[in-house]
């Protein structure tokens, strides 16, 4: 039993995957195995690369014969050939990942450990087995994997290792997106992301895999007035929400809300710095950054989008007088997301200033309070028009045409605007009056 499970099992850590390396045939072996534990269900057996595996009681248990591998600079794909278990043990990243617990009969239990990993997983350290260079050269993807396990395991890069990264950094281009994206996310949901992100600054990555967000830092100063990092205000929104929130996309959108600062930034005499439309720029960016980063472009990226352009509303919100129709506004346009929204606003807060932190509190408590109030009263949260584009149709003999959006709109802002109740009655009045100032007559009684 070798590598990850090995690890998280000494470190107390849940782990469902449980890798086993054989001195023969990995494939023959996971088939012996599955016959003796009287599996009824079949063995998944994967000929190119020499593995099988199964599951047995939650676990996935993957069988693969020990190997020796040489890299090529160009691929990370290795030559494999068959090797003893000492060699399977150095061609692994990390120390604490070549650890192995033997299942044979003569010494099952008795840990082998080359490279003292024992001593790297009590100090915490990340540590490569062979000289760093060489481990990373063979595969850079490991770059990343040393970052984020630092920030799962809130452990340290070695020295030589972290400066191996550096040197090496201009490798990870040969890594696919979706590896490189794997590890973002992993990094993302460590209980501190911020680590992971400043690794990657300090290492030189992040530029590489993530310009836009490595764009985020800097300070300009002009006539004296300078406005924040924001590169570090986005990571205290992100450590700020990762202290609330286990959700992997609205911490995306917290690395994403102020995206678009750096495209939006203007010094304006009088009234200093000023981002202008950066929520507006920012959600339009989140496509783009999803489809480079290899992330799914789907119903996630809408909801992060969605985030990202209704960032400010809630503080805006907080800061003035909160009228019932700016919170229906809200509660409509976020639907089901906007206690999400909240989260990420409350996490924005990163002000220093006592004062402001508790005035902010406060405001927020209200809204929360206001949009309890709005939301029992008016019902606009997944907002479904009293009135159906059908039954206008059938009201004014009418087949699709412009005019139906217009008197449906009218409706809308009419409930929004908090003019009529968001009931039937009153939207179908006011559908027969806005169908009179369009000229249209209905076809058949109104009751
Ligand atoms: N490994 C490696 N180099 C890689 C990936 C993996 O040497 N680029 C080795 C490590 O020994 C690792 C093992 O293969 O422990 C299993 O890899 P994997 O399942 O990808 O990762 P884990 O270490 O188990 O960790 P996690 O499941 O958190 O990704």
């Amino acid at each position: 039993m070798i590598g990850g499970f090995v690890r998280d099992l000494l470190l107390g850590r849940p782990c469902k995957d449980i890798d086993i390396t054989v001195l023969g045939d990995g494939i023959e072996s996971a088939q012996a195995v599955a016959r003796s534990l009287g599996l009824s269900h079949p063995v998944n057996v994967f000929k190119n690369f020499g593995t099988a595996m199964f599951h047995f009681e939650g676990y996935d248990v993957e069988f693969v014969g020990a190997r020796k591998e040489s890299y090529r600079s160009e691929s990370r794909k290795p030559d494999v050939k068959a090797g003893t278990l000492s060699d399977d043990q150095n061609r692994r990243d990390f120390t604490i990942n070549a650890l192995a617990i033997s299942l044979n009969h003569d010494d099952f239990g008795s840990l082998t450990d080359p490279f003292n990993g024992i001593t790297d997983l009590n100090a915490g350290i990340i540590r490569t087995p062979l000289d760093p260079a060489i481990t990373y050269s063979d595969d850079p993807l490991r770059m990343l994997r040393a970052i984020r396990f630092a920030a799962q395991l809130g452990f340290e890069i070695e020295e030589k290792s972290f400066h191996a990264i550096r040197e090496q950094k201009e490798r990870i281009r040969i890594i696919s997106m979706e590896r490189v994206s794997e590890e973002l996310n992993k990094m993302l949901l460590a209980s501190k992301p911020s680590v992971g992100f400043l690794l990657l600054r300090e290492t030189q990555l992040l530029p590489i895999i993530f310009p836009e967000f490595a764009a985020l830092e800097g300070v300009d100063t002009v006539q004296g007035r300078s406005h924040k990092d924001n590169f570090f205000h986005t990571l205290e929104v992100l450590d700020n929400l990762a202290a609330n929130s286990e959700n992997l996309w609205l911490r995306w959108a917290a690395v994403l809300h102020d995206i678009a600062k750096p495209g939006t930034k203007r010094y304006e005499p009088g009234q200093g710095w000023t981002f202008h439309g950066h929520e507006d720029k920012g959600a339009r960016m989140v496509p783009r950054i999803f489809r480079d980063l290899k992330l799914p472009l789907n119903e996630k990226m809408k909801y992060v989008q969605k985030l990202v352009l209704l960032h400010l509303r809630p503080i805006v919100l907080a800061k003035s007088e909160v009228t019932d129709s700016a919170v229906r506004r809200l509660l409509f346009e976020a639907g089901d997301d906007i206690d999400d929204l909240m989260c990420l606003c409350a996490a924005d807060v990163t002000t220093k200033n006592e004062f402001k932190q508790r005035k902010y509190r406060s405001n927020f408590e209200l809204v929360k309070q206001k949009l309890k109030e709005v939301e029992e009263k008016d019902r606009v949260r997944n907002w479904q028009p009293p009135v159906t584009g059908e039954l206008i149709m059938e009201t004014f003999g009418l087949s699709p045409c412009r005019e139906i959006g217009i008197i449906k709109n009218v409706i809308r802002e009419a409930i929004l605007d908090g003019n009529i109740p968001n009931s039937f009655e009153p939207a179908f009045g006011l559908m027969l009056q806005q169908g009179a100032l369009l000229g249209l007559k209905p076809v058949k009684n109104s009751d």
